[in-house]
């Protein structure tokens, strides 16, 4: 493995980035996200894990928050996560961190899937339906779930409309693109961009959708975290 750049020389078509830089502030914790205790180990061990065993998953990349990249590296070891040929200083943004993962995957692969680490309980299931998905001619494909709650547009503490939720979806990760199509996306202006999918759909890529998972939950909050415990 290496911290910053090269890679282990052995080249797989699926690359997966695992997106674990962000400082957490909504959690309110000592220390960034990834490494709040989740069920006695780091979060960032349940993704890193659950991808790294991972059948359809080659390679792994982590953007680490900065100063915290000998601890995941440590992490992978600990978890005998050989898959793991790179883990990067994160970014500003969470999309400056998946560039900066990003430009760790070589020329040859063929697909990257993009996580959040925030996601911890990822599992086979939805990567296989994404895999199968961009196989039929996508540039990308993105999990999601329907929007339950009625949604209105709110200015001033007022309503001006309610949305028609009909159309509407919420997005999760992993997200999964054709190489070349995220390295396009990424080739522009990303620094704002909250999902990978956002640009590759503003550089004319085109994104599928499939079933996502009500337990890829992102932790956000404290109440999200003791609620991601109790599935484990
Ligand atoms: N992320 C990242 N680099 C950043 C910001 C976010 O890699 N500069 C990652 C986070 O680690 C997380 C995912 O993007 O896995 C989704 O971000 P979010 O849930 O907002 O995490 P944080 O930014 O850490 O949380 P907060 O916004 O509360 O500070
Ligand atoms: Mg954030």
């Amino acid at each position: 493995m290496s911290s910053g750049s090269g890679g282990s020389g052995e080249v797989g078509a699926t690359w997966a980035l695992i997106a674990a830089a962000g400082f957490g502030e909504r959690l309110g914790i000592d220390r960034p996200k990834a490494f709040a205790a989740l069920g006695g180990r780091p979060l960032l061990a349940e993704s890193l894990d659950r991808l790294d065993r991972c059948e359809l998953i080659d390679a792994i990349v982590v953007a680490a928050p900065p100063g915290w990249e000998e601890p995941s590296i440590l992490l992978a070891e600990e978890l005998t996560a050989s898959k793991v040929v790179a883990c990067v200083t994160g970014g500003a943004t969470r999309a400056e961190s998946v560039a900066a993962a990003l430009a760790e995957v070589p020329d040859e692969a063929l697909v990257v899937l993009v996580h959040d680490a925030a996601r911890p309980l990822v599992g086979d299931a939805v990567v296989e339906r994404l895999l199968a998905q961009l196989g039929e001619g996508y540039d990308g494909v993105v999990p999601v779930l329907p929007v339950d709650d009625t949604l209105k547009r709110v200015t001033g503490g007022v309503v001006a409309e309610t949305v028609d939720r009909s159309s509407l979806v919420a997005a999760q990760t992993p997200q999964a693109f054709l190489a070349p199509a995220l390295r396009r996306a990424f080739s522009g202006d990303f620094a704002g961009a909250t999902d990978c999918a956002s640009l590759v759909e503003r550089t004319g890529g085109r994104v599928a959708v499939v079933d996502g998972d009500p337990r890829l939950l992102k932790v956000t909050t404290p109440e999200d975290l003791a609620l991601v415990e109790s599935w484990l």
